[in-house]
């Protein structure tokens, strides 16, 4: 077997962390790195992402997330929450990365100006969320993987209460709002479900080759 594959194996979303086991800085950081190099629709990557290391003010969240014991038991508890102001200012902004970025004036980009304005500006406020949503579940895949390459263990969670978190954390004033988290550890070795088969649909299921 492929030695990604078996690292994809090797991952699944812990249950209990090992609270004595720290995940280094520096591993976070190749992980955060993981996060940001993640693809996005025309790269607007509409969401930002909250690192939490402070124990406090991840006992304080965690009645928020159903109790949890990840939320506190893991090194870190990262927050997806998408942007809710990607409008003509956002889109300004991001115009102007791009052409620092790429030493190109911006009339270089115009074309992509006018196909994110005659698009996603164009979406209601309801499908732009969605839309937004789905840009950080990638960077949440991405992050996954990247944590099982380094042997590192992670969970990916809904199990919250969007609201609550956004109000704990003073996402609104932000222009954010919370969608998904992910804790990143070492699984402890009394987790049983460390050993378990990975339950998915068969190829047959899954695949329509053309
Ligand atoms: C978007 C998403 C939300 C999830 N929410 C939770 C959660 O709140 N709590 C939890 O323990 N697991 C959660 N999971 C983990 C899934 O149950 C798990 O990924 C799935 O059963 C497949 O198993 P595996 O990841 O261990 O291979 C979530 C997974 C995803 C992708």
């Amino acid at each position: 077997m492929h030695n990604y594959i078996e690292k994809l194996h090797w991952r699944y979303a812990t249950k209990q962390f090992d609270p004595e086991r720290k995940v280094s800085e520096e591993d976070l950081e190749t992980l955060l790195e993981a996060i940001r190099l993640s693809a996005s629709s025309y790269g607007l990557q509409p969401y930002e992402v909250i690192v939490i290391k402070d124990p406090e003010v991840k006992a304080k969240l965690k009645p928020a997330a159903f109790g949890q014991p990840q939320i506190t038991d893991s090194s870190y508890l990262l927050v997806f929450a998408y942007n809710t102001n990607v409008d003509e200012k956002y889109l300004d902004e991001f115009i102007k990365t791009n052409s620092e970025t790429r030493n190109q004036p911006l009339e270089a980009f115009d074309g992509l100006r006018d196909m994110i304005k005659n698009s996603v500006l164009t979406f209601s406020d309801e499908v732009k969320e969605v839309w937004a949503s789905r840009q950080a579940y990638i960077a949440i895949g991405n992050l996954l993987s990247a944590a099982a390459e380094l042997k590192i263990d992670t969970c990916p969670m809904e199990g919250f209460n969007p609201d609550e978190f956004d109000e704990l954390l003073d996402l609104k004033s932000k222009h954010l709002k919370s969608v998904a988290l992910t804790t990143i550890g070492y699984r402890s070795d009394k987790d049983q479900l460390k050993d378990a088969k990975k339950v998915r649909k068969s190829n047959e299921e899954l695949f329509t080759i053309i």
